[in-house]
């Protein structure tokens, strides 16, 4: 028996910034988000939106045809989260009435935590095979204006449902891991943007990488040939390239430019256009190189790379199923990104004022988007959602 993604998707939000807008703003070259980056737009949530009206909404897609007694477990992975204490997956849970016999629990480590909920999940599934688990990873990016992240930020959540003898991806049991105690991009209680310290950030990165890609070989992962193509966790896409530049050099496999860009530009399309979507963004990426990739993927190894500062890092692997072209949804998703409402400058600062009350009264929030799910209130300290 094999286990791995059933079904994959993602959502994101009602507006995006072009970063051409960005870069005439501040008097930049767009070349450099555009190339330097290989950003052209993000997605900025309307105020009504957030982590849990995303993740319902990646999850509405992923479930359309499931029995919902079968999701026993939701794993919610975020950094972005909502509330101290309640999982925004039991939010979730509410909107899309799934059953009172499941567990909800939220997962935190920058990044990486969608990757950690994928191996729990799978662990689950080996354990009850006729159960499925619902791992939603959703964020909201956000760094403060003026500094080097700005243009790097994003927003996306992605639903992955967990099955044995998945219709998607069997994902293998080998494994390569690095955890390091470093401080590259961190997060304080009392802040709502992050800190990052953004060169020293991509050094890590790339160390964890290749740490990583050691252990993996050393638990007896596929060796580099195996692989027709790699996801990586992606800040900005051009991180990706420069990623894989990096670990190629570092294990010795010598690879021109082509073979570079041919092994990682389809995991990019979507995430130029969303920006960093902290741990939905590998995943992202890995929707994007099943529906871009030239090639027929049946049987073919794909490589993935998780990271998440601090710093945890995840390389693992998975053979792609036959018929899985039967499940990707291309014409969907470049729908749904183009059906975002692009914004200009002022709009975006104006967005930056998103409703976080701290005076426990009553605050209606206008409606702006279109989507099934919103956020429609915070009232007494309460979040109220809405599904229509
Ligand atoms: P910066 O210092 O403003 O940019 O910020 P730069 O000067 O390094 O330029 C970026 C690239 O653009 C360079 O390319 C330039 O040459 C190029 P490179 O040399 O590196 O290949 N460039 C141009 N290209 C074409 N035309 C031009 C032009 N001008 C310059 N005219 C930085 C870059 C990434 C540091 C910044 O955006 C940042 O701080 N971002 C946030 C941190 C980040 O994304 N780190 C990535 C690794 S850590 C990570 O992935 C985890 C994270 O997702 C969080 C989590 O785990 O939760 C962040």
């Amino acid at each position: 028996m094999h286990y791995g993604i059933d079904d994959i998707a993602f959502s994101t939000t009602h507006y995006a910034l072009p970063l051409s807008e960005l870069a005439q703003i501040q008097g930049i070259d767009v070349g450099k988000f555009h190339v330097g980056l290989g950003q052209e737009e993000m997605s900025i949530p309307a105020h009504d939106e957030d982590i849990v009206t995303m993740g319902a909404a990646a999850a509405k897609r992923v479930l359309k045809d499931v029995d919902l007694s079968e999701v026993r477990t939701v794993l919610f992975a975020t950094e972005s989260g909502i509330d101290q204490s309640k999982a925004a997956g039991v939010y979730v849970h509410g909107l899309l009435g799934l059953p009172t016999t499941s567990r909800v629990v939220e997962l935190k480590q920058a990044c990486y935590s969608a990757t950690a909920a994928v191996q729990l999940g799978l662990a689950m599934v080996q354990r009850h095979p006729k159960q499925k688990v619902l791992v939603i990873a959703s964020d909201v990016a956000r760094y403060d204006l003026g500094s080097s992240g700005e243009p790097t930020q994003g927003a996306a959540a992605v639903a992955i449902l967990l099955s044995a003898n998945p219709r998607l991806l069997r994902v293998e049991p080998e494994s390569g891991l690095h955890t390091t105690d470093v401080m590259d991009f961190w997060r304080p209680n009392h802040r709502n943007r992050a800190l990052v310290d953004g060169q020293y950030s991509i050094r890590v990165y790339f160390d964890s990488l290749t740490a990583a890609w050691q252990d993996y070989q050393e638990q007896g992962g596929a060796p580099f040939a195996d692989f027709i193509g790699f996801s990586y966790h992606q800040p900005f896409t051009r991180m990706a390239v420069k990623a894989h530049q990096n670990l190629t050099r570092a294990i010795g496999h010598k690879l021109d430019s082509d073979q570079i860009n041919a092994q990682i530009l389809p995991t990019t399309n979507y995430n130029r256009r969303i920006g960093n979507s902290y741990t939905a963004s590998l995943y992202v990426g890995l929707i994007s190189l099943l529906e871009n990739h030239p090639e027929d993927l049946t049987d073919k190894r794909i490589g993935l790379f998780s990271y998440g500062s601090g710093a945890v890092g995840e390389f693992f692997s998975a053979t792609v199923v036959p018929g899985y072209q039967e499940l990707l949804r291309k014409d969907e998703n470049i729908a749904l990104l183009d059906s975002r409402e692009l914004i200009d400058h002022e709009t975006y600062l104006k967005l930056q004022d998103y409703p976080e009350p701290t005076d426990g009264g009553e605050h209606p929030i206008a409606s702006a988007t279109q989507g099934e799910f919103r956020l429609a209130a915070i009232n007494n300290d309460q979040r109220i959602y809405e599904s229509r």
